[in-house]
């Protein structure tokens, strides 16, 4: 692997890199707004020293070649010079088909997962960590047991009972903490404000919607077991998004170019934000993939969709919720006490089947995004 040669076209305005795939083309003036010399980015955090609009309008390569395997551009008229090796240029380059080169989610179906897991006692082997961390990107999900059990274990392992639920939220990043507190307990209570603080059964759903962000992760340890129902219904709703948009392409498209709002309010908030259903990457090398699932039957607001839309979008939205309900979509199983689901919660949808058991008890909290998809994996 190494770059072969690179020319310049005729107006100075593109640079034709010789890469190992072929010829790989860049504009002059991304070249300079990504250049690399120490006058352009800083040397200890790699950031960018100056303003677009220090740029000159007309900005020109006057030279391209390959000195020591790597590029070299000289740029006018400011005359700076800067060297790109073929990590950097294959990692960012936009010319044709290209391929991400972050971990990527790949979607599944009840009969195709297998949940990684990661025993409490391992988490300091950077291996496994590593493969759960990867796993989460990937699959969405990983199940981390050897946790602390009972109704009386606090939210961490403070009080000598064993891990808690923000013990594992911290393998990674800080709880996101809500107006539930760090934590939530999922468990009947005497006056719910929220249909899961009740035994009845729930619609798979994506959680918090109305908040903006949306918390990227959610995680629920089991203390306390139910002995009849309180069977955890999981479904990936990427795999969901991608069937809706090959089976149903006029559904899909409405479902992913129309926001709708979401909205909860109680205990001294009204919490509001909208969205698609489905989002999709509008840009870059994953263009068109599915970003983000958000559905969530509680607490969809009144849909305020155009008047001639709204009998379309109705079906659109009717359709997919049928096919986020299809029982081979469905991942089912009983957390056990000691156990802590971590989930994707923009993907992951997840639901409770058939009446809990009111001695059932999970603790549940949120970690952000970054936490987790942000990390530096060797
Ligand atoms: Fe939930």
């Amino acid at each position: 692997m190494s770059l072969l040669g690179a020319s310049v076209g005729p107006a100075g305005d593109v640079v034709t890199v010789e890469m190992a795939a072929g010829p790989v083309r860049f504009h002059a003036l991304w070249l300079r707004d990504n250049a690399r010399d120490e006058a352009s980015r800083h040397g200890d955090n790699d950031q960018r020293l100056f303003d677009v609009t220090e740029l000159a309008d007309e900005v020109t390569a006057m030279s391209a070649e390959v000195v020591n395997g790597c590029l070299v551009v000289a740029f006018g008229p400011d005359g700076v010079t800067s060297v790109y090796d073929e990590v950097w240029l294959e990692a960012n380059r936009y010319d044709g088909s290209v391929t991400a080169s972050f971990g990527r989610p790949v979607s599944w179906g009840a009969a195709g997962l297998s949940v990684q897991r990661l025993p409490w006692t391992d988490r300091q082997d950077l291996e496994a960590w590593e493969a759960i961390t990867m796993a989460l990107v990937r699959d969405g999900l990983a199940i981390v047991d050897g946790l602390a059990v009972g109704d009386d274990a606090a939210g961490t392992g403070a009080t000598g009972t064993g891990a808690g639920i923000v013990d594992v939220a911290n393998l990674w990043g800080p709880v996101r903490e809500t107006n539930y507190g760090e934590i939530f307990h999922v468990r009947a209570e005497a006056n719910p404000t929220n249909l899961a603080f009740t035994p009845r059964a729930l619609n798979v759903h994506t959680d918090n919607p109305y908040r903006r962000p949306v918390p990227g992760y959610q995680l629920l340890h089991c203390l306390v077991a139910s002995d009849v129902g309180g069977v955890t219904v999981l479904v990936d709703g990427f795999r969901a998004a991608e069937l809706l948009r090959g089976e149903e392409p006029g559904a899909f498209e409405l479902l992913s170019t129309r926001s709708v709002p979401f909205r909860w309010s109680g205990d001294g908030f009204d919490l509001q934000n909208r969205g698609p259903l489905i989002e999709v990457e509008e840009g870059g090398p994953e263009a068109g993939a599915i970003r983000a699932v958000r559905y969530n039957n509680r607490s969809a607001a009144p849909f305020d969709q155009p008047f001639d839309e709204m009998t379309a979008f109705y079906e659109a939205f009717r359709t997919f919720a049928q096919l986020l309900h299809r029982e081979d979509l469905e991942y089912r199983f009983t957390l056990a006490p000691g156990e802590c689901l971590v989930f994707d919660n923009e993907r992951v949808l997840h639901g409770r089947h058939g009446e809990a058991d009111p001695e059932r008890y999970l603790q549940g909290c949120y970690l952000d995004r970054d936490w987790i998809h942000g990390r530096q994996l060797t």
